[in-house]
């Protein structure tokens, strides 16, 4: 792909994944690509004063904030517009994305989740739910994806999944900072694999 990637980074929570793609682009992992805007759905959203402290700009788009979902997906597509984004990165972002959306920027949304897919992902499959679900049902190993994103939770082709081992003490908050690890890892690798063109869909598997 000859054309630099101008992304927009969706999160609600802290941001640790912007942080991790605004490191790899500086340290020279990411080529030609540029964290042009992030959005968040929360106003005191880590995220934002990252973005705002790495002088990207920060928007606070919430829908409470309109009166109908239209004239929400609208305030976000004029700015996705205005930055001219050609790749939406959803980092931690907790709403499910309107269909408009997903069809305008349709195999251009990624999204990292703590999980394997297609095990624990979906509505309520956030934080350390994830990972208290993960523990709870016995698992022995658990891990990050990275997928593209359709018009559900959590679903869509996958990209990559990495692994971690569970140790038999292993605690919600544990495993969470295991998977967080990867996932800062993994996602500006699977970005990698995007900007090089390297991900191609044909009849919704991936060809690497
Ligand atoms: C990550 O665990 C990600 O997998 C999930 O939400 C969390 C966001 O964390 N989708 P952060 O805000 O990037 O630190």
């Amino acid at each position: 792909m000859n054309e630099g990637l101008k992304i927009a980074v969706f999160a609600s929570g802290k941001g640790s994944n912007l942080q991790a793609i605004i490191d790899a682009i500086e340290s020279g992992k990411l080529l030609n690509s540029e964290v042009v805007c992030v959005i968040s759905n929360k106003k005191d959203a880590g995220a934002l004063e990252i973005a705002k402290s790495n002088g990207i700009s920060a928007y606070y788009i919430a829908s409470e904030n309109y009166s109908n979902r239209d004239d929400f997906d609208s305030a976000i597509i004029d700015v996705l517009n205005f930055h001219s984004v050609n790749l939406i990165l959803l980092a931690g972002y907790l709403k499910l994305l309107s269909p408009i959306i997903v069809q305008k920027y349709r195999n251009r949304i990624l999204n990292i989740h703590p999980a394997l897919l297609p095990k624990f992902g979906g509505k309520g499959m956030y934080g350390l739910n994830v990972h208290r679900a993960v523990i709870e049902s016995g698992e022995k190993i658990s891990g990050a994806t990275v997928h593209l994103v359709d018009e559900e939770y959590d679903h869509g082709p996958i990209i990559i999944q990495e692994s971690v081992e569970l140790d038999p003490d292993e605690t919600p908050e544990s495993l969470q900072k295991k998977i967080q690890k990867i996932e800062h890892k993994i996602y500006p690798e699977a970005v990698k694999l995007f900007a090089e063109g390297k991900i191609k869909i044909q009849n919704e598997i991936i060809m690497k």
